[in-house]
């Protein structure tokens, strides 16, 4: 112990005696995370000289089209989860309810509300019970079963701080080491790889089918199963987001059951990411987990061992919180030995954020239809959901007027994810820099107009194309005029 400890100390002083960065963890170094990269560092360098009054810029606002980041750009909060959340945090407010009916024009089933979960969780300012606040699963349970007509367990549900905590529990779970495998869809939400990375652990790409609407080819994903074990690769889990990021893509049943189909017959795990499942413009959305259940009911036995894990969100949707940060998953179908380690690892972490959890049960326990909130609730969401869709098209409709750029249609989430074809010469002048062409593209995008976009590359993306993805949370329509006149000029300079 003693000689280990000393070898440590010499090798720490051989090294300067402080961290650098060939003493760190090496897999923080090697994780990657375009979303939040060079370009938007660069982005919100613009945003601060804009701020301090520099006029020597080419525009005159910067546009966030980088990430689903909603209130950023002026999605506003639902007043009925914003005025349950003050009387939470402040409850001696619930000391003067006429003054908030009079005054802040509160309404009786946010004071209600506020004292129910109070009434359960004491303070917000109070620890939790690791897995999430009984009265808050179960209302998550309630959800859920109405949502699929199939009953959920409040002992199967595990309130998170957002999905990403939730996804890095599911993988530290998962993962037993170097060779144990994810499938993952490519493109992807950088999360999955940038967790796979810090866990030392493979990730197992599976390309969406860019010209089926970004759907899932299963054939193509046997194969990459098939060559990852012959590589050696303990390929233990696919990871499916459904609405797709950075695709917009809404998966049709029959791409469900494909997937459910080769996780039944492989013994793989199914993180069902369903962050986006309110973002659906085309269809319906339809869970994993009803998917499953209904499977099991149409085939006795084929799918009685699949292990399905689906996490949702206060982020995204029409609620847009996700400065709150509060989520949950489901596990379906684990072992319960595995489910007590799920348990011991969230308990390590104490609980998620109470307030996060707060939302997570108006997020899927809205005021009712007679409820004396509910008409501003309905209006204000419908508000947000019809804006969405409005811009998500309008920006489909540019890119359709952009020369070498091709863009599936919206179909959900809150991205579009065109595809461009640059000029050979624009592809040298990013070779010249050291750059792949899509980041130069979308850098010469941001230097001259101010809107950042996040490169293909940064998802991932078949050999040989190139993609940007952008957002369309932005309000008006002034940024995306501004990407068509970008976009024409950097064609005609590099033609
Ligand atoms: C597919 C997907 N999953 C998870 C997350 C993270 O969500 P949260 O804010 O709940 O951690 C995001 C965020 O953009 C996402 O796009």
């Amino acid at each position: 112990m003693t000689v280990t400890l000393t070898a440590k100390r010499t090798l720490a002083a051989s090294a300067g005696g402080r961290l650098n960065l060939d003493n760190i963890n090496p897999h923080v170094k090697a994780a990657k995370y375009a979303v939040r990269g060079e370009l938007a560092v660069k982005a919100e360098e613009y945003r601060v000289k804009l701020a301090q009054g520099d006029k020597s810029l080419p525009f005159d606002s910067v546009i966030f089209a980088n990430i689903g980041n909603p209130q950023q750009l002026d999605q506003k909060p639902i007043s009925f989860f914003r005025q349950v959340l003050s009387l939470l945090e402040n409850p001696s407010l619930l000391e003067n309810p006429e003054a908030l009916r009079t005054s802040f024009g509160y309404q009786q089933d946010v004071i209600d509300r506020a004292k129910a979960l109070l009434a359960d969780v004491q303070s917000v300012g109070a620890y939790s019970h690791s897995q999430g606040a009984p009265i808050i699963r179960n209302s998550v349970a309630k959800f859920i079963e109405e949502r699929d007509g199939f009953p959920a367990n409040p002992q199967d549900l595990y309130l998170t701080g957002g999905a990403s905590s939730g996804v890095s529990t599911l993988l530290n779970i998962i993962c037993d080491g170097p060779s144990a495998g994810v499938l993952v869809p490519i493109p992807q939400y950088p999360l999955y790889t940038a967790t796979l990375s810090l866990l030392n652990a493979q990730c197992v790409p599976y390309h969406l089918e860019e010209h089926r609407a970004w759907g899932t080819d299963v054939n193509a994903i046997r194969e990459n199963l098939a060559q990852a074990k012959a590589a050696g690769t303990d390929v233990r889990a696919i990871v499916v987001i459904n609405p797709g990021n950075p695709t917009g893509a809404s998966l049709s049943a029959e791409d469900i059951k494909g997937v459910l189909d080769l996780a039944a017959e492989e013994k793989l795990v199914v993180i069902a990411d369903e962050v986006y499942q309110t973002n659906v413009f085309t269809g319906e959305f339809i869970s994993f987990k009803k998917r499953l259940r209904q499977l099991q009911q149409e085939v006795p036995g084929k799918y009685d061992n699949v292990e399905l894990a689906s996490l949702h969100s206060v982020s995204k949707g029409m609620v847009g919180e996700c400065g709150h940060r509060g989520g949950y998953f489901e596990l379906v179908g684990f072992d319960p030995e595995v489910a007590a380690q799920v348990y011991k690892y969230v308990s390590i972490m104490l609980c998620p954020p109470v307030i996060g959890q707060c939302l997570v049960e108006l997020m899927v326990n809205p005021p009712k239809e007679g409820e004396p909130s509910r008409a501003v609730y309905e209006k204000e969401y419908n508000g947000i959901r019809d804006g969405l869709r409005k811009r998500a098209f309008a920006l489909y409709e540019a890119f359709q007027r952009m020369e070498g750029v091709e863009c599936q249609e919206p179909q959900g989430a809150m991205y579009l994810f065109p595809t461009i074809t640059l000029p050979p010469k624009a592809v040298e002048a990013a070779k010249a820099e050291n750059r792949a062409a899509d980041e130069f593209y979308c850098l010469r995008l941001l230097d001259a107009t101010g809107v950042c976009v996040v490169p293909g590359s940064g998802f991932g993306q078949k050999e040989n194309t190139l993609h940007f993805r952008t957002t369309f949370l932005a309000p008006g329509t002034d940024w995306v005029e501004r990407i068509v006149k970008f976009h024409s000029e950097f064609m005609a300079k590099y033609k």
